[in-house]
């Protein structure tokens, strides 16, 4: 695997311990990480759904989750609180963080108007991770600012064209599940406080490739933009570019939602012990917070 593990180190390396202090500290500790590195990993973070959300205050406003605004079964901690479990048994609309395949990296809400700022991920259980690496449910993380300066050193104009392209093409898109109102931006956006030429925005939906033929008709040059769009989804998701590391319960990441897509390795849903079906339990919450 060649995973970009200078990113994944550095978040490690530089994460904060939450044990034994109040939320206020660990919230100001994070703060000081977000603005120099945009990303923290907080360590043994209390599992409760309301310490959770108070240390997320501090960085906007956490918005309702997507089962409250949908049909989809209401199993969630709290309605600000995305519970992210493997479920065997599902009938009927199934969201997709219940999949036992990967996740590709993705943006959180993705179609919606104004974009998010932050996205937050708790590991509550870890579940069973007795599987070859990149099987084990494994926390991926992407920045764009890295992923742009490496395609553009590798592909040189190939790049520019798509860049372009895609920083230039406006389009809408909805969520499968949810109506909210939705941003007409291009997928690649700038950013006020941009620190170089690729440090911008990106909005991208896990299932893009396939909607994107459904909104074809609002899209000049489609062609071209949908082989743009491929290149961004094929090097988005070669695990050469992105950071890939195991959570452990207590875990909170606190992302950029502009600058960092996160995404997951493959877990195991089902598996078998001494002959007995077993299904994995691991379970993670994640906030968007506005
Ligand atoms: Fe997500």
């Amino acid at each position: 695997m060649h995973v970009d593990s200078q990113l994944g180190r550095v978040i490690q390396d530089e994460h904060i311990d939450a044990g034994g202090k109040p939320v206020e500290q660990v919230a100001a500790e994070a703060r000081v990480t977000m603005e120099k590195n945009r990303i923290c990993l907080v360590r043994g973070f209390p599992l409760d759904p309301d310490r959770y959300l108070a240390f997320l205050g501090r960085f906007g406003e956490p918005l309702t989750n997507y089962s409250s605004l949908s049909a989809l079964e209401k199993t969630d901690p709290h309605p600000q609180i995305n519970r992210v479990k493997y479920k065997k048994k599902v009938t009927g609309a199934q969201s997709v963080h219940y999949v036992a395949g990967g996740l590709r990296p993705h943006t959180a809400r993705s179609w919606r108007a104004p974009r998010p700022e932050c996205f937050a991920m708790l590991m509550v259980e870890p579940g069973w991770r007795d599987a070859p690496a990149g099987e084990r449910g494994e926390s991926v993380v992407l920045s764009w600012n890295d992923l742009f300066t490496r395609l553009a050193e590798r592909d040189g104009q190939v790049f520019q064209d798509h860049f372009a392209r895609l920083s230039g093409t406006p389009i809408t898109f909805q969520a499968n599940n949810v109506r909210e109102e939705l941003s007409s931006q291009p997928l690649l956006y700038p950013l006020d406080d941009a620190t170089g030429p690729y440090d911008v925005g990106v909005r991208l939906k896990q299932d893009l490739r396939d909607k994107i033929e459904g909104i074809r008709d609002q899209i000049p040059e489609f062609d071209a933009y949908r082989t743009s769009l491929h290149y961004l989804l094929d090097n988005s998701d070669d695990d050469r570019f992105f950071a890939c590391f195991p959570m452990e319960s207590g875990d909170l990441l606190l992302l950029d939602n502009h600058r960092f897509a996160h995404g997951r390795r493959k877990i195991v849903g089902e598996y078998v012990v001494d002959g007995e079906a077993r299904t994995n339990n691991r379970e993670l919450w994640s906030v968007t917070v506005q």
